[in-house]
């Protein structure tokens, strides 16, 4: 096959992406398909009106005219002497270094493929589909660590335009995690509180040896979930990651934690935590 990327025009196995492009480490990306019959793009209008759409909500700008995008779509049926099949079409944000925060100067990544697919006579539209139902998991199974990564990202990008550092996630009354780490409080009564874990969030391994460490130093600890209410009223909070490690957080949503200071406790974990591993 002939595909397209980024202005060229070049065979399926010289097509190369970086593998820092956004696309691939944080699912940073939209995409289309579009059917084709005798050479013929089905509903192309409503295809790219969606495109647009998706491109602007999640906000890369359309980084070829919608001429030039017409004219892609076109060459590619030729170049391909695609008759029925599908055209496939994928913008990502573009490529740089790691970060969920991401540039605003960046170069979307635009790749094009065809597959030959035989979509009149298709021989299930004779028998039909047998279904399975299941529940609608798209995404609540976070104790995975998937790349699917653009909604952390996004929120991230949305916490710094408010001048804030980073996001706590809020389910049912209840907050999950932060946006790339855990989240855990230190009540008044001194009990070090993190939420239990299941698919509600990433297991993570800083909070595991966290946990560890903080029941050897005698502290009280409790899983359970707890409200963005309890965590503005507790003594301390803090999140863990492998980035973080540990460190404190001393407001949420503007509402100061304890002092509004970084907590005793906390640090005294920080410095635990940091020496174990070392
Ligand atoms: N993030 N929760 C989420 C959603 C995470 O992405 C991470 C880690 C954690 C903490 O897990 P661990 O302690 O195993 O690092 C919790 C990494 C650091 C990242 O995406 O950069």
């Amino acid at each position: 096959r002939t595909v397209y990327l980024n202005g060229q025009w070049l065979p399926e196995d010289q097509a190369k992406v970086s593998i820092f492009d956004r696309g691939y480490v944080f699912a940073d990306a939209i995409y289309e398909v579009t059917a084709v019959i005798g050479g013929k793009l089905l509903d192309y209008p409503g295809h790219t009106a969606r495109l647009k759409r998706s491109l602007e909500a999640i906000g890369i700008s359309m980084p070829v005219s919608e001429d030039e995008l017409l004219d892609l779509h076109h060459t590619i049926v030729e170049k391909n002497g695609l008759d029925q099949g599908l055209v496939y079409l994928q913008i990502s944000r573009g490529a740089e270094d790691r970060n969920f925060l991401f540039s605003d100067n960046l170069t979307p990544t635009l790749s094009m493929f065809t597959q030959v697919v035989p979509l009149l006579a298709n021989p299930k539209a004779e028998t039909g589909l047998a279904v399975i139902s299941m529940p609608d998991g798209r995404w609540a199974n976070r104790q995975i660590k998937t790349v699917q990564l653009l909604y952390s990202s996004l929120a991230k990008m949305e916490a710094k335009n408010r001048g804030a550092d980073d996001v706590i996630f809020v389910e049912d009354g209840l907050i999950t995690e932060a946006s790339s780490a855990n989240f855990h409080i230190i009540t008044k009564s001194g009990v070090l509180v993190t939420r239990q874990l299941s698919n509600a969030l990433l297991h993570g391994i800083t909070r595991s040896s966290v946990l560890s460490l903080a029941l050897t130093a005698q502290l009280k600890v409790e899983e359970r979930a707890f409200s963005v209410e309890e965590a503005q009223d507790a003594a301390e909070a803090f999140i863990t990651s492998a980035g973080a490690f540990v460190m404190p957080v001393v407001s949420i949503d503007g509402t100061s934690i304890g002092d509004g200071k970084p907590g005793k406790t906390t640090l005294r974990i920080r410095e635990i935590y940091i020496e174990d591993q070392l």
